[in-house]
C-alpha cells in the first residue's frame, strides 16, 4: 500500500485510563474506502482504541494521522470537522428524542437535510419510527438511527463500535450489507464480536490482544490463521 492511499495512520498509539495503560504501540493503516475489521475478545482494548481515535481519550504516546494532518492533540469536535465519523457501543443516539430529531441533529453541519432522505431510504425501518423515541425503538433500529447519524455527517472515515451488539439475528444480515454498501464509498473501522460476519464485511483485519496488536492480515487470512483463536478464546 503506498503511503497515498492511507486515510489514517496510526503510529505506536499508547493510551489508558489515569494510570492504567490498556494500549500498547498499536500501529495501523486504514486506506480511504474499504472496511478494516478489528477484533478481540471482550476487555482487548477495541472501544479505548475508538476512543483515542476519535479524541474522548488522550494518547499517552503516539501518533495520529487523519487526512494528512497530525490530529492526535486535536479535540473530537475539529476530528469530526475532518471527516472522523464515530458510532459508540453506547449511548449513540438522544432515547428521550424522537428518531427525526435524532437524524436532525445529525445533519446539525448540514445546510441542506437532503442526507435524511438518504439514510431513510438506507433504513427504510426508520422511516416507519420517525415520530417514535429513540429509546422504545428495538436493538436493531437504535444501531440503524446510530448509523443513519453519523452518516449524515457525510465522514471519510466512519468507526463503529459494536453495530451488531444487541440487535436480532434476523437483522444483522441487513445491517451487515448496509455496512458493505458504505464500505464501497468510504472508509469503515468495524469493531465486532460478531467475527465471521466482521471478516465477511472486511478487507483487512487487526486482532486485539491485551492492547496489543496481535495480528493483522488479509481478512480471508486471518479468518484461517489457527492463531486467530488463540487471541479471541476467553
Ligand atoms: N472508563 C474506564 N475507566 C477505567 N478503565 C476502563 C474504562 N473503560 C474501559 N476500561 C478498561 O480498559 C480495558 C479495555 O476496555 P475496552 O476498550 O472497553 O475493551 P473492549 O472494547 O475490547 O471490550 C478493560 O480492562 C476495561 O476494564
Ligand atoms: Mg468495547
Amino acid at each position: 500500500m503506498s503511503d497515498t492511499a492511507i486515510l489514517l495512520e496510526v503510529d505506536g498509539l499508547c493510551a489508558g485510563y489515569g494510570r492504567s495503560q490498556v494500549l500498547f504501540n498499536v500501529s495501523l493503516k486504514i486506506p480511504p474506502v474499504g472496511a478494516t475489521a478489528v477484533l478481540g475478545r471482550n476487555g482487548a482494548g477495541k472501544s479505548t482504541l475508538l476512543k483515542t481515535l476519535f479524541g474522548e481519550l488522550t494518547p499517552i504516546a503516539g501518533a495520529i494521522k487523519f487526512d494528512g494532518a497530525a490530529v492526535q492533540d486535536e479535540a473530537a469536535e475539529r476530528r469530526v470537522r475532518r471527516g472522523l465519523g464515530y458510532v459508540p457501543q453506547e449511548h449513540a443516539i438522544f432515547a428521550k428524542l424522537t428518531v427525526r430529531e435524532n437524524l436532525l441533529l445529525g445533519c446539525i453541519r448540514q445546510p441542506d437535510r437532503s442526507g435524511i432522505d438518504y439514510v431513510l431510504d438506507f433504513f427504510p425501518k426508520l422511516g416507519q419510527r420517525l415520530g417514535q423515541t429513540a429509546g422504545t425503538l428495538s436493538g436493531g433500529e437504535r444501531k440503524m438511527l446510530a448509523i443513519g447519524r453519523a452518516v449524515l455527517g457525510r465522514p471519510k472515515l466512519l468507526m463503529l463500535d459494536e453495530p451488531t451488539e444487541g440487535v436480532w439475528v434476523g437483522v444483522i444480515e441487513e445491517i451487515a450489507e448496509r455496512l458493505r454498501q458504505l464500505s464501497r464509498e468510504m472508509a469503515v473501522i468495524l469493531v465486532e464480536q460478531h467475527i465471521e460476519l466482521a471478516l465477511d464485511v472486511a478487507q483487512y483485519a487487526y486482532v486485539i490482544d491485551r492492547g496489543h496488536v496481535a495480528l493483522e492480515g488479509a481478512a480471508a487470512a486471518v479468518k484461517t490463521d489457527a492463531e486467530l483463536i488463540r487471541h479471541l478464546a476467553p
